[in-house]
């Protein structure tokens, strides 16, 4: 599958430089950054938003085991791993995030379980020691880089025949997507991967953010020698922002008159999160 043309273009700079003013989910709770008040708040939030991570994760699977996580962010679910008995090599382009994440990890003790690096993931074996690991999980990161391909080229490095590889890209059809085209698009179709990037995130102006059907998603695993074993779509956000941003949760006025199992029906058909679970080929 060809790469679209102008996010191939973008340095990988600019996108540090977009996730490193500001961190993934660092607003996630109001108390002062650092504080394990602080991490609990931002790890509640995570997953009473985004109730599906837990489960896809599998965290307690790897108790134990070894994992290489990609773009941890500030490192929600690298302390999940940790938490559960994993031995994590956790990795981020942006010191912002890492920082956090250290500090994360130290105030909840599990400085001994996880190891950090800052690397680009499409250059990760220049930086970060090549060992096997039995889980690699990346989530919502590769489809930020200019060159995902690169990174799953780089991922086969790190894994044996056993190894599993968990990765949450953006679903291309999604109620997301749609209601980008038309809220902020005015349906202007052909600018569709732009407004996309423009809209994808709390913050405007996303440089990168590719997004793939199951189809495509699985096409791109297994152009890069992996078999997926496991498609889930999930995630519908339903609240009302300005409340959300306040951390009030009042779901939109169409959600809240929708029954939960149609809801949910509809996360699982129209949802943003693509979880692809795979295996080396
Ligand atoms: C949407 S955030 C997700 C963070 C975390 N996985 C989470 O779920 O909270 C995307 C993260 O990917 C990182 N990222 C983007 N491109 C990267 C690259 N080429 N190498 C390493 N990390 C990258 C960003 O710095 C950012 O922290």
């Amino acid at each position: 599958m060809k790469p679209i043309e102008s996010f191939e273009q973008v340095p990988v700079a600019k996108v540090h430089d977009y996730w490193n003013a500001r961190p993934c989910n660092i607003r996630h709770s109001p108390k002062p950054v650092g504080t394990r008040e602080y991490f609990d708040e931002v790890e509640a939030r995570k997953y009473m938003v985004e109730y599906h991570i837990p489960g896809f994760a599998e965290f307690e699977r790897w108790k134990g085991k070894k994992v290489l996580e990609i773009g941890c962010g500030i490192g929600t679910d690298t302390i999940s791993f940790a938490r559960a008995g994993a031995q994590v090599t956790a990795v981020d382009l942006t010191e912002k995030s890492l920082e956090v994440a250290r500090q994360r990890a130290k105030v909840f003790g599990f400085e001994d379980r996880v190891r950090f690096y800052q690397a680009n993931a499409e250059k990760l074996s220049e930086t970060v020691p090549v060992e096997k690991y039995d889980l690699v999980y990346s989530f919502g990161v590769i489809h930020h880089t200019p060159h995902p391909e690169a990174v799953l080229e780089e991922i086969r490095k790190y894994v044996t025949p056993q190894s599993t590889l968990k990765i949450m890209v953006y679903n291309r059809w999604s109620w997301k997507v749609l209601w980008i085209l038309f809220v902020y698009g005015k349906g202007q179709f052909w600018k569709l991967d732009r407004l996309i990037a423009e809209y994808s995130e709390a913050q405007t102006g996303c440089p990168v953010t590719y997004s793939y059907s199951r189809t495509a998603g699985r096409e791109l695993l297994r152009e890069h020698g992996f078999e997926t074993t496991k498609t889930e779509v999930d995630h519908i956000f339903p609240y009302y922002i300005p409340e959300y941003v306040q951390y009030r949760y009042r779901r939109m006025w169409y959600w809240r008159l929708m029954p939960r199992f149609l809801f949910r029906a509809l996360e699982r058909a129209f949802g943003w999160h693509l979880c692809l679970t795979a295996r080396p080929k």
